[in-house]
């Protein structure tokens, strides 16, 4: 039977009798929806996928997205999980190695949005017993609640853009990076889009501030001026500690977090010679807005 056990102080559950590798049951898949609309950040720890477990698992919350800069750092023959790993083997990096080390949400420079990120750690270093390479989060629902009155009538109906070049330059400034300048057609597949900058989340009703650092350049519609000042308001607010749940990584894990009312960021304090391996699928958010979604959360 499948548990629930919350491990945050707000984000975060543990979620048990549950195998992955095999069909969701209606009545498991509804109950981890309401856990991503109630938790946002779920492990489903001593879990084993292969990439098609891994794709058919992520697959029933929403379509998957073949990333634009994935290269060759994805499983041969599935384009939709790509590696994040640090390993060389012959010479030869096998996955991204630093991708996420910085505040951010996933796509939300796509159209639609992201929903899911599914991740699996297939090794993960430890020192002196200790597991590095861990994953951060913060939680914009409640940043979104603590907002002075002003602020929130302010933001309003207010658009933000985003840009996927913008997190990609500041990982090129970043000393032995292996990352290269996205190429005209790179940038040509992800143009700069405007989302709202409060979101309403499909599942729990509550609302979110979706404004990530990562990928934010500007508010529309008012001068520069004011776009800075307030999003260094929005941007210093959302990154307090108290909206933080820290995932400490155990090999086996498949840790899926709900990029709709989060932000996360993948703490690089691990030396080359220490492996982190993880395999991710990226789920986009059209499902979970669909009335099918809607219907299976209130069954
Ligand atoms: C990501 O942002 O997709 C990567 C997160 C991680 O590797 O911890």
């Amino acid at each position: 039977m499948l548990t629930i056990t919350p491990i945050g102080r707000t984000l975060g559950a543990r979620i048990e009798g549950v195998d992955l590798s095999r069909p969701l049951s209606r009545a498991d898949k509804a109950a981890i929806l309401r856990a991503f609309g109630r938790y946002a950040v779920l492990c489903f720890p001593k879990q084993s996928l292969d990439p098609v477990q891994h794709k058919a698992f992520a697959r029933e919350f929403g379509s998957l997205e073949v990333n634009v800069a994935a290269g060759h750092y994805t499983v041969p023959g599935h384009p939709e999980v790509m590696v994040l790993s640090n390993i060389v083997e012959n010479g030869k990096p096998i996955g991204l190695a630093d991708a996420g080390q910085d505040w951010h949400t996933d796509m939300s420079y796509s159209e639609p949005v992201a929903f899911l990120n599914v991740l699996q750690a297939i090794k993960v270093p430890f020192r002196d017993g200790v597991p590095l390479g861990c994953t951060e989060f913060l939680d914009m629902a409640a940043a979104y609640d603590d907002l002075p009155a002003a602020i929130k009538m302010r933001i309003e109906g207010m658009t933000a853009t985003h840009d996927f070049n913008k997190f990609w330059e500041e990982m090129l400034k970043r000393p032995g990076t292996q990352r290269k300048p996205l190429t005209p057609e790179q940038r040509a597949a992800k143009p700069p889009v405007s989302h709202p900058i409060v979101l309403t989340h499909p599942i729990s009703g509550r609302k979110a501030l979706y404004c990530t650092v990562g990928y934010v350049t500007h508010i529309d519609g008012v001068s520069k001026a004011e776009s800075d000042e307030l999003l260094a308001v929005l941007f210093a607010h959302q990154l307090q500690e108290k909206y933080k749940y820290k995932h400490l990584w155990s090999e086996g894990d498949v840790l899926c977090w709900d990029n709709l009312w989060t932000m996360h960021n993948a703490v690089a304090d691990y030396r080359p010679d220490e492996h982190r391996h993880m395999r991710r699928c990226q789920v986009m958010a059209d499902w979970v807005f669909s009335p099918e979604a809607k219907a299976l959360a209130a069954a």
